[in-house]
């Protein structure tokens, strides 16, 4: 099967109140990592690629894992880009052969973001490419910009509606009070999930996403810490107000925290227990195999996407 688009994965996932899991990929390990608990499960996919991830990995060097993924699994793979910043760059990855861009035009005022969405939106889909934008603004960290809490807006449900229909996106990541990195949270973990039932009844049917959205389980943590490193203070959204934000029209989940504290903490974890060990797939294949029971927890206890081939 070819790569797929997210069009129907979307239908189908709103309908049944679940949601689709959108996973970062960076390299090979992580790539098979994921697929190999995507094809275990029996879940659809999308592999979203970020600009960092482009610069770290190179390009062409992704896009030739994420289609070896595609022919070796099987499986319905969405290859969509991550946080594109410019017209320019969507439209390189549409060239390239994505299926799935996301212009995040959030920090511009809301009619140029309306006007860069809607020049992305008419290029795409001349080609079969589907777009993801953002409106409003979440806190934390993406590539080297960090949005501080002070800059992070929550989504307005009335704009939202207005900026659906004049850009004639094909989902809307939006902002209730998640944000990207470890840190989410200073007290209890609180998302306004009235304004996400706001928006979903001015666009029924119409798939939302939801970045910034992974756990960070203090298991993970603790591993991470036990072998070496500290990381205090890190709390992510739990994983009842993930599944909730599903069942509330939200169709996409975006995860990347997760997978990184899971791969660091096996990767600690196998350089303490063989120290002397010098060979990377030694310490690369625990990371991966890592990677693949965290996705595997994710799509049956968090997004209820499995069992669906
Ligand atoms: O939204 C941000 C993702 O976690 C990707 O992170 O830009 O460091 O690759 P990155
Ligand atoms: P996390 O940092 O919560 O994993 O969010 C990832 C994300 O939103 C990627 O776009
Ligand atoms: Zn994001």
């Amino acid at each position: 099967m070819p790569l797929v688009t997210s069009k129907e994965l979307f239908q189908k996932a709103y309908e049944g109140k679940f949601a689709i899991g959108a996973f970062n990929v960076n390299n090979m390990e992580i790539i098979q990592g994921i697929v190999d608990a995507a094809k275990a499960e029996e879940a659809p996919l999308i592999l979203q690629v970020s600009a960092g991830a482009r610069k770290y990995a190179n390009p062409t060097y992704l896009k030739k894992l994420v289609e070896a993924a595609v022919e070796d699994s099987g499986l319905p793979i969405v290859l969509h880009l991550d946080h594109g910043e410019s017209f320019e760059i969507c439209k390189q990855c549409v060239d390239d052969g994505f299926t799935s861009v996301m212009i995040d035009a959030s920090h511009h005022p809301f009619e140029e973001n309306i006007a860069i969405t809607k020049k992305v939106v008419e290029y795409a889909h001349s080609k079969g490419v589907v777009v993801e934008a953002e409106l409003g603004r979440l806190a934390g960290i993406e590539d080297d910009v960090n949005v501080s809490e002070k800059d992070a807006a929550f989504t307005d449900p009335e704009q939202a509606a207005e900026f659906v229909e004049k850009t004639g996106v094909d989902s809307l990541a939006i902002a209730i009070g998640t944000s990207h990195g470890a840190y989410k949270f200073k007290g209890e973990p609180n998302l306004d999930f009235e304004r996400l039932q706001k928006i979903a009844k001015l666009l029924p049917g119409f798939p939302l996403v939801l970045h910034g959205a992974s756990t960070v389980l203090p298991e993970f943590v603790e591993l991470c810490n036990k072998y070496g490193g500290d990381i205090p203070g890190a709390q992510g959204v739990p994983e009842a107000m993930l599944r909730k934000a599903a069942s509330l029209g939200v169709s996409k989940i975006n995860i990347d925290t997760d997978l990184r504290l899971a791969m660091t903490a096996a990767i600690r974890k196998s350089f303490s227990e063989v120290p002397n060990n010098f060979d990377p797939r030694k310490y690369l294949g625990d990371g991966r195999t890592a990677i693949k029971e965290m996705v595997r927890h994710k799509i049956v206890n968090v997004l209820g996407c499995n069992k669906l081939l």
